[in-house]
C-alpha cells in the first residue's frame, strides 16, 4: 500500500482518554504494497547493491548447460535454495526450481501445466477442469483465470462450495492465506485433486515456520520475501520432473524466461539476509569486535516481524476505540526459525463488521457522516503492510 504522509490525528475516545498516534499515514485499501521494507533496505542500500555493465547479460542465455532452461541463472537457484535452508520454510533439495516473472506467472504457468497433465491422462472427458480455492481468497486467482477463457480450465469460486463429486480438478491452497492471514490446508481432498500451495506469506515476518513445506508445487515470490515487489522475480518448487517441464516450457512461451538482472538482485539479496543470519550463528560466542559491523545490522525476519507487530498493535488499539470492527486474533505458535514462541503478523488485515454490514462497502463511503469514524481510523492508521 502506498505509504502517503498525512498531518498526526488523534482520536479521542469520548473522553474516557486520548489515544495519541505518533503519525497520520493513509491506508491504501485497494492494493497491497511491501514499502514497510523500504526502511529496511535504505539502510544498507551500499553493502547490498548490485553494479550492472552496459555489456552485462546481452545474451538470451543464461545457463547454456541446462538446454530446458537456459534463461535460468545457476546462481539464482543456488541462492533460492539457501534461502530456503536457512530459514527452514521448504523442501528444496531434489526439487526443480522454476523462476519467473513474480509468482503471479507462475502461477498461470502451474495451472497449465498441471492441466495439460490432466488432458494427457485423460480422465477429464473433453471439459473444463474446475480450479477452486477457498473463500476469502487472493483476488488475483479469479481474474487471472477469467481473463484466460482456457478451453481446458475453469475458475470454479469457492472450494467450500465445490460439488463435483468425482473427476479431477485444482485447488489452489493459500497459507498463510491473502487476505485473512490463516494458515491453510486444502479443503476438497479428494484423490483426483491436483494442488497448488501458493506460499507466498510462509516466511517469519508473517508466520511462525513450524515445518519445511514439502508439497507437490509449491510457489513463492521475492516481493513477501525481501519486498522487492517491482523486481517482479518468483520460483515454483516443484517435485516432479514432468510437471517442471511444462512449467518451464510455458515460461519460456511467455517470456522467454525472467530478467537476468532480477535474478542477480533477487541473488544478491539472498545472500545478504542467509549471511546475515548464518554469521549470527557462526558469531554466537563471539563479542564484537569479532563480528562484522555489516552483520550488527537487524536480520530482515527480525525487522519484518517486529515491524509488523508493531502495526497489528496499532491497528488493535484503534479497532477497539470505533467498538465496529473485529479483527481475527491468531494464536501464537513455535517458530522453529526464531526459536521461540512468536505470533503471527499477517500483511493483511481482514475487517470484519460487528454490525453485519459488508465491510468493502463500508470503506468506499467513508464521506458518509454516520461513518465518520472509519475515515478517521482509516487516516490515523499506519498501513499493515
Ligand atoms: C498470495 C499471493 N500470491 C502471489 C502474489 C503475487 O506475487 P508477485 O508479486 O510475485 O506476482 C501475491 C501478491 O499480493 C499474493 O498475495
Amino acid at each position: 500500500m502506498h505509504e502517503t504522509k498525512q498531518e498526526n490525528v488523534t482520536i479521542d475516545d469520548n473522553n474516557n482518554g486520548t489515544h495519541n498516534l505518533d503519525d497520520g499515514d493513509v491506508i491504501n485499501l485497494d492494493h497491497g504494497d511491501p514499502m514497510m521494507f523500504y526502511p529496511y533496505w535504505k539502510n544498507i542500500d551500499n553493502e547490498c547493491s548490485v553494479t550492472i555493465k552496459a555489456s552485462d547479460m546481452i545474451s538470451y542465455l543464461a545457463n547454456p548447460k541446462e538446454p530446458d532452461f537456459i534463461y535460468q541463472m545457476p546462481e539464482f537457484i543456488d541462492a533460492v535454495r539457501r534461502m530456503h535452508r536457512v530459514v527452514g520454510n521448504a523442501v528444496t533439495d531434489g526439487r526443480y526450481i522454476i523462476g519467473g516473472t513474480g509468482s503471479s506467472q507462475l502461477f498461470i504457468a502451474a495451472i497449465r501445466a498441471l492441466a495439460f497433465t490432466v488432458k494427457e491422462s485423460n480422465t477429464c472427458n473433453n471439459k473444463h477442469i474446475p480450479v477452486v480455492c477457498a473463500e476469502p481468497y487472493y483476488s488475483f486467482y479469479k481474474e487471472a483465470m477469467e481473463q484466460e477463457r482456457s478451453e481446458l480450465y475453469k475458475w470454479q469460486g469457492d472450494a467450500n462450495t465445490f460439488k463435483e463429486e468425482s473427476g479431477p480438478y485444482i485447488e489452489v491452497v493459500t497459507s498463510p492465506n491473502n487476505p485473512d492471514g490463516r494458515s491453510r490446508k486444502p479443503v476438497v481432498n479428494r484423490e483426483e485433486g491436483l494442488l497448488i500451495y501458493d506460499l507466498a506469506y510462509y516466511w517469519p515476518h508473517y508466520i511462525p515456520i513450524t515445518s519445511p513445506a514439502d508439497y507437490d508445487v509449491m510457489l513463492f515470490t521475492l516481493s513477501k520475501t525481501t519486498g522487492h515487489a517491482g523486481t517482479r522475480i518468483g520460483w515454483a518448487v516443484v517435485k516432479d520432473q514432468e510437471i517442471a517441464k511444462k512449467m518451464k516450457k510455458q515460461i519460456l512461451l511467455m517470456s522467454i524466461g525472467s530478467c537476468h538482472e532480477g535474478q542477480l538482485r533477487a541473488t544478491k539479496l539472498f545472500h545478504f539476509v542467509a549471511d546475515r543470519y548464518e554469521h549470527d550463528a557462526y558469531y554466537e560466542h563471539e563479542k564484537p569486535p569479532m563480528k562484522p559491523n555489516l552483520f550488527d545490522v537487524e536480520g530482515l525476519f527480525d525487522y519484518g516481524h517486529r515491524t509488523l507487530a508493531q502495526r497489528w498493535e496499532k491497528l488493535r488499539a484503534a479497532v477497539q476505540h470505533t467498538g465496529t470492527i473485529n479483527l481475527p486474533n491468531f494464536s501464537p505458535g513455535f517458530c522453529n526459525f526464531f526459536g521461540k514462541l512468536t505470533h503471527p503478523t499477517p500483511a493483511f488485515a481482514w475487517l470484519e463488521c460487528k454490525t453485519g454490514e459488508d465491510a468493502e462497502i463500508l470503506t468506499q463511503k467513508t464521506k458518509d457522516p454516520s461513518k465518520e469514524w472509519l475515515t478517521v481510523w482509516f487516516r490515523c492508521l499506519r498501513k499493515i503492510y
